[in-house]
């Protein structure tokens, strides 16, 4: 058995840079990366492009039950193995980033019927290990028995600067601010599983951190639990076996 972690949840807010360290992550260990934002995107954006309301959860149930979500795994050249979304067979993967599925998927992923469909989905995944799994309630909920898992934040100011430049100005700071501010209250207070910090969870605010020191600091913990791995099956190999 490998003394690494086979399964490593990564949660926390919009733009916290849960992506980039997760993609990090899953490079340096050859690990799949899932990104499960991308799952609540996708349903976002059939019901768009189907002209559902996206409100009335029995509708969207209905219209998530008629399509087909595949999540399509690929090797990347940095080791990754990446995934891409289908939705009736149609990679979907590019239109999922747009102002417009930003402003309504926090609507959709509130839906508990919506939630069991992709969330069923992620524990399959989840449960084959050698996975990194990215959200708002990987930790809680998905995958609740991670061998790691991270909680990465930040000030809203900063991750919609952060959002910004990702986007390269296609939208005003100020409009990714209050959408960000929006998004973070629904996910929040939602009923069912509202984003929070698993009790057993490693909170990084990274407010004040690059990119680069966060991945340092979350790759720091994945050497750390490798260790303890490796003492305590020496240890009991010891017991085992004793003089
Ligand atoms: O990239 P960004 O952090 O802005 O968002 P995302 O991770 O792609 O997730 C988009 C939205 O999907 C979030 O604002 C949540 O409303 C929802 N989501 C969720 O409820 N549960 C997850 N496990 C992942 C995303």
């Amino acid at each position: 058995m490998s003394p690494l972690p086979r399964t490593i949840a990564i949660d926390g807010p919009a733009a916290a840079g849960k992506t980039s360290v997760g993609r990090a992550l899953a490079e340096r260990l050859g690990y799949l990366l899932l990104d499960t934002g991308m799952m609540y995107r996708a349903a976002t954006l059939a019901a768009l492009k189907a002209g559902v309301d996206l409100a009335d959860e029995d509708a969207m149930v209905n219209l998530m039950n008629s399509i087909s979500i595949d999540v399509i795994e690929s090797r990347s050249d940095s080791g990754a193995i990446s995934c891409s979304i289908l939705v009736n067979g149609e990679d979907v993967s590019d239109e999922l980033y747009t102002s417009l599925v930003d402003a309504n998927v926090s609507v959709v992923a509130a839906h508990a019927g919506v939630r069991k469909i992709l969330v069923e989905m992620q524990r399959r995944i989840g449960k084959r290990g050698r996975v990194v799994m990215i959200g708002r309630d990987i930790g809680t909920v998905v995958m609740p028995d991670a061998d790691l898992k991270f909680y990465l934040d930040a000030s809203p100011e900063v991750r919609a600067r952060r959002r910004y430049k990702e986007r390269h100005g296609a939208d005003p700071y100020e409009a990714i601010l209050a959408d960000m501010r929006r998004r973070d209250t629904i996910d929040s207070t939602r009923e069912v599983t509202p984003l929070r910090a698993a009790p057993d969870a490693i909170v990084i605010d990274t407010t004040d951190m690059s990119l680069d020191a966060v991945i340092e600091a979350a790759w720091n913990h994945v050497k750390k639990f490798e260790r303890e791995t490796n003492r305590r099956e020496g240890y009991d190999h010891q017991v085992e076996t004793p003089g």
